[in-house]
């Protein structure tokens, strides 16, 4: 037997392991076991929760940058401490998601590169701008909302890192939630002025806010290997009908009217039908050309260049600590 045929069973052999390793994967997902990080998967499994995650991080983190905006304007102290709380607990989220994706080999300085070099996409809804008070209720409302309806979704997931993240991660949001809308409530009780503006707040982030629950179905290509694979529970498309079908009725107690003409409530279907969604807008904010996709990702490098000092003096601290304690 030459060189090449042998090289040749060893390939075949090789195929063939790997595709019972598959199915062996493939079951255990099945029967609703977690796959923990030292556990054996797919190439293709590893990346796609990699990308996942990374931009769900990455979300977390360029979020804490339109609310940030508002910390040193909120209307009184009370409020300040609210926001300043919410944005840290974003803050939290992300470097907890973080630590889960580096489990599955990727240094979070990797991650953060793909981030500030626009390899690594992060949630279109973070690319709009907040120019009233009114946007803290509406994002703490819409934007924890959707996030809410998602990550309730994630935390059945398979890969035990994520899952357990977004069971703590979903108590925290539930709580943003609840503050933004009364924040809102409180505008919406008050003068004329303030009815108003939370009604431009709504005007301005429900479209965005039912977009970044992702593409419609049919022009989500990775949907379904995540759907096989339970890292995604629902699809697109049924997570933002559930979204919008808990959100109207909230809309109504406010005495806020959503901005879309379309919307009605289907008796047969027992769901409201919305109407056409502009998708142009999404994937031109996804990709690069929304109204703050450049001040954000500017404020992110800002802060890693400014903040790379204070990294590396807690650097050498602790080796020195080290060596002292050695
Ligand atoms: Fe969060
Ligand atoms: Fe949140």
């Amino acid at each position: 037997m030459c060189n090449f045929e042998l090289l040749l069973i060893n390939e075949k052999a090789k195929m063939e392991d790997l595709q019972k390793l598959e199915e062996e994967f493939q079951a255990r997902i099945d029967r609703g076991e977690k796959i923990e990080p030292k556990d054996w998967m797919p190439e293709r499994f590893r990346k796609q929760l990699i990308r996942m995650m990374s931009q769900h991080a990455h979300s977390e983190i360029v979020g804490m940058l339109p609310e940030g905006n508002w910390i040193t304007r909120a209307p009184s102290l009370q409020r300040k401490v609210n926001l300043l709380a919410k944005v840290q607990d974003e803050a939290g989220h992300g470097l907890y998601i973080y630590c889960g994706a580096e489990t599955l080999g990727i240094s979070r300085d990797e991650m953060i590169e793909q981030l500030h070099s626009g390899k690594a996409k992060y949630s279109s809804i973070f690319n709009y701008p907040t120019l009233s008070w009114a946007d803290m209720g509406a994002i703490g409302w819409l934007v924890d909302g959707a996030a809410i309806v998602n990550q309730t979704m994630i935390a059945k997931c398979a890969f035990g890192p994520y899952s357990r993240a977004m069971i703590r991660i979903c108590k925290e949001e539930n709580f943003h939630n609840k503050q933004g809308y009364q924040i809102l409530w409180a505008l919406c009780k008050g003068t004329p002025e303030q009815k108003e503006m939370a009604q431009d707040s709504l005007d301005r982030w429900w479209w965005p806010s039912i977009m970044m629950l992702g593409p419609t179905d049919k022009d989500s290509p990775n949907s379904k290997d995540l759907m096989n694979w339970k890292i995604k529970m629902q699809s697109n498309d049924t997570i933002r009908q559930r979204f919008i079908d808990r959100t109207v009725p909230q809309a109504e107690v406010l005495g806020l009217k959503i901005p879309d003409p379309d919307l009605k409530w289907n008796e047969e279907r027992r769901s409201y039908d919305f109407g056409e969604i502009d998708w142009e807008e999404f994937f031109n904010v996804i990709n690069g050309k929304g109204p703050m996709n450049k001040e954000r990702l500017q404020a992110r490098r800002d802060a890693e260049k400014n903040g790379r000092w204070v990294r590396e003096a807690a650097n050498t601290y602790y080796k020195k600590r080290k060596e002292q304690a050695a």
